[in-house]
């Protein structure tokens, strides 16, 4: 059963009403509007992608899209599906097999809340790290990587050893983040080795 909060989210019945298998899927949107992040015929890699919302709104941009999730997705058109873990290298050893490099590296990863706030902001700069470790990897010359970090003591940390890698480098909450979310996505733009 949806919990009240859900219910009454306007988010939420916007993505019903619109055919996105997530209410995240706005994140994406308003993120790219104001970011200018995904073009036409780009290579997205999305990870921690399931249920897919991330990966549709990519799909409509017109970009073709791997998307990688410890959890199984339903099929999407033009998105090829990993399950796999991202902190594990055997991971990147899968996405390297279907494509090598990408223009957009996204992740929306969220580890399993404890409600601890300090234990859950430890846990995703964990995943943050494995997704941007990914993105080092893969990201073409001027690329872009997004990822989603819960707010916490190491977040100074974490855009100290982004920085170097982009051009343009900041944190952004968009609206459709839930006002109580400590989430905030790190937003880095013209990938360049330093
Ligand atoms: C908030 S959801 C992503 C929603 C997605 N952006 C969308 O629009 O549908 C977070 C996802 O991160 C995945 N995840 C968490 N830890 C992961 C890991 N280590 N490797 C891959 N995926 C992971 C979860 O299984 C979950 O599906």
């Amino acid at each position: 059963m949806r919990r009240k909060k859900d219910r009454q989210d306007y988010y939420y019945w916007q993505a019903k009403k619109l055919g996105y298998r997530s209410r995240a899927a706005f994140k994406l949107l308003q993120m790219n509007k104001t970011f200018k992040l995904i073009k036409e015929g780009d290579w997205v890699l999305d990870l921690g992608a399931s249920p897919g919302g991330w990966s549709q709104v990519a799909v409509e941009l017109g970009s073709k899209v791997v998307a990688v999730d410890i959890n199984p997705m339903k099929p999407i058109e033009g998105v090829t599906f990993i399950k796999g873990d991202i902190t594990k290298p055997e991971t990147l050893d899968e996405i390297r097999k279907i494509r090598e490099e990408f223009d957009v590296v996204l992740c929306d990863a969220s580890p399993k809340i404890t409600g601890k706030w300090t234990i859950d902001h430890l846990l995703s700069v964990d995943l943050a790290r494995a997704a941007f470790n990914i993105a080092k990897q893969t990201l073409v010359r001027g690329g872009c990587f997004v990822v989603k970090i819960f707010q916490g003591e190491e977040i100074q940390n974490i855009f100290n050893e982004f920085k170097p890698f982009f051009r343009f480098r900041k944190f952004h909450s968009p609206k459709a983040s839930r006002k109580s979310s400590a989430e905030i996505y790190f937003v880095g733009k013209g990938f360049r080795k330093p």
